[in-house]
């Protein structure tokens, strides 16, 4: 099996395809049934018949395009390992920052079951990483998207978080009672006029109703915003991922509807990832 994961980082390197000996491992992990100590310590067994097969078509589909959590149907995010379908976006690893963001600010707030709510919930990753990092936090998922919510509500029942969580189908908070303590979103912010600039392995396999957000990108910030101050309990707060350069327009958006100042928050590379407001 070595030798096959060597080959194949060295296939992936080669169609650019990078970092290729990460994917080589999560690509072979998939095929073989194996996890990452098991690959280690069995890895001169030889790979077998039928996952070599296996690895040959995840090899091919990586190299026509197609994303690594895509072709296993699983990805990592914040730890957990998550489903993803074609139904839902591939949680992406920015979206950690806006999690580092809102735990930073749950703890500091010594809460004692703060209720989440999680707008555009996807596969849940968002409130799945909340859920399992505050043990007494209760949460709310809502997405337009139905089979997203059956995705949410299996990443949940497989975090073993489904007792502390809803998840509820429908158009952002309209139909929505009740308050809560912390309120992030990942919602759709990519402008219809950037489409054909996006890069293929996005625009070919997340779905569109998680991308796009009218002719700015801006939308559903103007259509969240007005909702935020019926939701949002006094010492709470609300947290947005946001596109890099869309920082100062969202902030302008929410604080029309008397949110701020705003708070940005850097994801690793260096660039505004989340706003975040507070309800004093
Ligand atoms: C960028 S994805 C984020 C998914 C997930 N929260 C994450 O961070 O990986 C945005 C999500 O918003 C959902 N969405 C789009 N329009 C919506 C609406 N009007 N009401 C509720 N959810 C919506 C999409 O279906 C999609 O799952």
């Amino acid at each position: 099996m070595a030798q096959a994961r060597k080959q194949l980082a060295s296939a992936l390197a080669d169609a650019g395809k990078e970092p290729a000996a990460l994917e080589a491992r999560h690509l072979l992990e998939g095929a073989s049934g194996l996890n990452a100590l098991e690959l280690l310590t069995r890895g001169d067994e030889p790979l077998g018949f039928e996952r070599a097969e296996r690895l040959q078509r995840f090899m091919e589909r990586r190299i026509a395009g197609a994303p690594v959590g895509r072709i296993l149907g699983r990805s990592g995010f914040y730890g957990l390992d998550l489903l993803v379908t074609a139904d839902v976006l591939d949680p992406r690893a920015d979206t950690e920052t806006l999690v580092n963001a809102a735990l930073d600010f749950a703890r500091a707030r010594k809460w004692t079951g703060p209720e989440i709510l999680d707008l555009g919930t996807g596969s849940g990753a968002i409130l799945c990483a909340l859920l399992d990092a505050l043990p007494d936090a209760t949460g709310v998922g809502v997405d337009l998207s139905l089979s997203a919510c059956g995705i949410a509500q299996a990443n949940l029942r497989r975090c073993g978080l489904a007792k502390r969580s809803s998840i509820f189908c429908g158009n952002w908070a309209e139909a929505l009672v009740g308050t809560f303590d912390l309120i992030v979103s990942n919602p759709p912010y990519i402008a219809l006029t950037e489409k054909s600039e996006l890069a293929q392995e996005v625009a070919d396999h997340d779905p569109e109703l998680a991308l796009y957000a009218g002719s700015d990108g801006l939308d559903c910030y103007r259509r969240i915003a007005p909702s935020l101050s019926r939701l949002l309990n006094p010492g709470g707060a609300a947290l947005f991922e946001i596109g890099w350069r869309q920082a100062a327009d969202v902030a302008k958006i929410f604080e029309a509807d008397g949110f701020g100042p705003t708070e940005v928050a850097r994801d690793s590379g260096g660039r505004d990832r989340v706003v975040m407001f507070r309800r004093p």
